[in-house]
């Protein structure tokens, strides 16, 4: 199908105009937020699949986010805001796929944070109605709504951080709208790459491996990358994904454990786990106090065992903890050859 042309982009694939060529032979996928952790580790397995044509959506096409993703094949980068219903339209027009994302991370301010449940329920509805056009009119084929994991514990969830009440509401306005058949949720837990921090006491380092959590209590985390495994299957097998809904997680450990595995791989016997304050998180990002507690109380409910099982018959290869933590303490300590050289 051709969609409208104007402006096709000359020898690169970035996007300069709101219409654009669309010759296609592929499948197109829309990727909102393309250039988030989420959204970047989705477009990247979802081009190399070499299957689908993807369309990722940001704000700011221009930017050195864009212009990397730009740089993969069967990407195009299309500018859109899930503020701006009339930007979606034209980003959604005539794709057969869609990945959802929204953001809860307005501008910080002091005795708020960052984090605002409005602001991402705002995007939400915009999202959410946006596909309800395109099911209503049957070109929309798959719309995959990325969330956040349920609880283990139902009975303990409240109260809910605002930042995981506000995707469950969204879950909520995709039934209501009777999008449930063409739809798939997937709800990852916390990510590996939290731990990426360099804030300082946040930051790990040689002696101390900082943590949200209580040391004792094991917590549910996966790989940033994984959600792009997971969401290149989905869009790979729809007839097995259609109207589910699917809690993911890499891994479950406490936060003693963790610590031990970066003393493992440090070759020292003087790593620690340190639990950042919970006063001093409640001051400065007060939902992510709430997601502590919510944490050591209801708990991230994946099935880890259910999920390996599931991922060999997908071809999919979950990263431990421990791979990504490995890999982590090569990278950084190539940094620091690079840095010795340097002087
Ligand atoms: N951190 C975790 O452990 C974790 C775990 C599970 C779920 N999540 C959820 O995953 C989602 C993504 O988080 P992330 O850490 O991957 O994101 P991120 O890296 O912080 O990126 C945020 C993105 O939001 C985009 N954005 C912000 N406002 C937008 C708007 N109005 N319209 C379109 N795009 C907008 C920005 O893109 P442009 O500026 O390029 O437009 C940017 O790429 C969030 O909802 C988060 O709560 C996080």
């Amino acid at each position: 199908m051709k969609l409208s042309v104007q402006a096709a982009l000359s020898k690169s694939n970035l996007i300069r105009s709101k219409n654009y060529t669309d010759n296609r032979s592929k499948p197109v996928i829309a990727v909102t937020m393309a250039t988030s952790r989420q959204g970047s580790a989705v477009v990247n397995h979802l081009s190399r699949t070499n299957v689908f044509q993807i369309r990722a959506i940001t704000r700011s096409p221009f930017s050195n986010y864009s212009k990397q993703l730009a740089k993969l094949p069967n990407v195009e980068i299309v500018k859109g805001d899930l503020l701006k219903p009339e930007s979606l339209e034209k980003c959604f027009s005539g794709v057969d796929g869609i990945f959802g994302n929204t953001s809860p991370t307005k501008g910080w301010v002091l005795g708020r944070g960052s984090i605002v449940r409005e602001y991402e329920i705002e995007q939400g509805r915009n999202l959410i109605d946006a596909v309800k056009k395109l099911a209503d009119l049957g070109t929309l084929k798959h719309f995959v709504f990325s969330s956040v994991c349920k609880p283990k514990d139902p009975l303990k969830n409240e109260p809910a951080p605002g930042h995981f009440s506000s995707k469950w509401s969204i879950e909520e306005y995709i039934l209501l709208n009777d999008l449930k058949n063409i739809s798939t949720i997937i709800r990852p837990v916390s990510y590996y790459e939290n731990f990426n921090s360099n804030l300082p006491g946040v930051k790990i380092s040689e002696k101390i491996f900082p943590g949200v959590v209580n040391k004792n209590k094991a917590w549910q985390i996966i790989a940033v990358d994984d959600i792009g495994l997971w969401t290149r299957a989905i869009f790979q097998t729809p007839e097995k994904f259609l109207g589910e809904a699917i809690n993911i997680a890499g891994d479950e450990l406490t936060g003693n454990e963790m610590a031990a595995l970066w003393q493992e791989l440090q070759g020292t016997s003087s790593v620690r786990y340190s639990m950042v304050p919970r006063k001093l998180i409640n001051f400065i990002e007060h939902d992510i106090g709430i997601m502590a507690d919510w944490i050591e109380r209801a708990a991230y409910g994946a099935d880890l065992k259910k999920l390996k099982t599931l991922a060999s018959e997908l071809d999919i290869t979950m990263t431990t903890f421990s791979k990504w933590l490995k890999e982590k303490n090569l990278r950084s300590r190539s940094v620091q050859r690079k840095l010795t050289f340097s002087f």
